[in-house]
């Protein structure tokens, strides 16, 4: 399980591996908890796991009081995605000044990385095209998504809980660090030598990350089209069915969208990074989790919902 290099700790490894681990360990227990005794699903402590887990409108209404203490609004969901506009992007200033200007790193950012990364930063090298490229497209993805949260996103009165607010905020502050540990940095500075490591791979990554990106973005505007009128003014805050497109094929396009742009960024890294795997098994494990509890969700509230929908992947789960 621990993974190392060189005989040291590779933290960020580790720290993925485990936030898999955990939401797979949600997921089977989620699925087998029905067969459970009764004594167990009532205990304070599912009760409590559970309110960790689910948010929104899977979030169960009759709540215990002092679960409702750890709310928080979910449409505080911009706040990560502010975060890591700013984040991701001072780290792809610094990666550039380092790749074309022969500038290192800062020196707490290299303390860091060595930190998470388990090998001394050795402050000489220079990132690869693949880095800067991940890099820039984990960048646009949080200023598309902060942009649909504030202007596209039609908010309930749901709730997240504290812990995952706060987890939220640390989410992308560790992916940034985490992109420059998949780094195989090299020697080569200039942007004659980053022109000539394009290849294949970064085109075909950087083409499904568009594909996904564009899934993503129209799920989430059904989703909204479902709460506006045609001035595009909220009328009503309810749930409904959403249709059309991928929804015809899976109850969340939207999270089957995001699994495919943290594949698109494995794709750009070269397909071979480790840690990037790790992250990836995350986003699969956590995004199921939320699918399934979405897709339960649907089929309770309305009758009609159609039965043949997946859940998160077309044909498969
Ligand atoms: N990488 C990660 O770890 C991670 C984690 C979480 C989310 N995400 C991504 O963030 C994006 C948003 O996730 P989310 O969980 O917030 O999605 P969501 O629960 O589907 O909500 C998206 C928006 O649609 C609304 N909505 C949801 N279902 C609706 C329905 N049936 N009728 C009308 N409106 C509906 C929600 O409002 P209310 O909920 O306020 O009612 C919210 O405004 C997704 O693309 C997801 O992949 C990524």
């Amino acid at each position: 399980m621990w993974a190392s290099m060189g005989g040291c700790v590779v933290v960020v490894v580790v720290l993925w591996s485990c936030l898999a681990l955990g939401f797979l360990l949600a997921f089977l227990i989620h699925n087998i908890s029905p067969r459970l005794p009764s004594k167990y699903e009532r205990s304070p402590l599912r009760a409590f796991l559970r309110d960790l887990i689910r948010y929104g409108k899977t979030k169960q209404r009759n709540r215990d009081d002092w679960l409702r203490v750890f709310d928080v609004p979910k449409r505080w969901f911009w706040h990560f995605y502010a975060v890591s506009v700013v984040w991701t992007g001072l780290l792809l200033v610094l990666s550039l000044q380092v790749a074309l200007q022969g500038q290192p790193y800062p020196q707490w950012l290299t303390s860091s990385l060595s930190f998470l990364c388990g090998v001394q930063w050795d402050e000489s090298r220079a990132p690869q095209v693949s880095t800067l490229l991940v890099q820039l497209l984990l960048w646009g993805h949080s200023l598309r998504r902060l942009l649909e949260c504030l202007l596209v996103s039609v908010y309930s009165q749901g709730v997240i809980h504290v812990a995952q607010y706060v987890f939220g905020m640390g989410y992308y502050v560790i992916l940034g660090l985490t992109v420059l540990c998949c780094d195989n940095l090299n020697d080569a500075k200039g942007v004659d030598s980053l022109f000539h490591q394009l290849d294949l791979g970064h085109l075909s990554g950087a083409a499904l990350f568009i594909w996904a990106s564009l899934l993503q973005h129209s799920s989430l505007v059904t989703l909204a089209r479902l709460r506006t009128g045609s001035s595009g003014a909220a009328k009503t805050f309810d749930h409904g069915v959403p249709h059309g497109g991928w929804f015809e094929l899976v109850s969340c396009p939207h999270y089957f969208a995001e699994l495919l742009i943290y594949v698109s960024l494995g794709l750009v890294l070269g397909g071979l990074s480790l840690t990037w795997w790790t992250v990836v098994s995350y986003v699969l494990f956590n995004q199921a989790v939320a699918a399934q509890l979405c897709q339960e969700y649907y089929m309770k509230k309305f009758e009609c919902y159609p039965r043949r929908r997946c859940a998160f992947i077309p044909f498969v789960l």
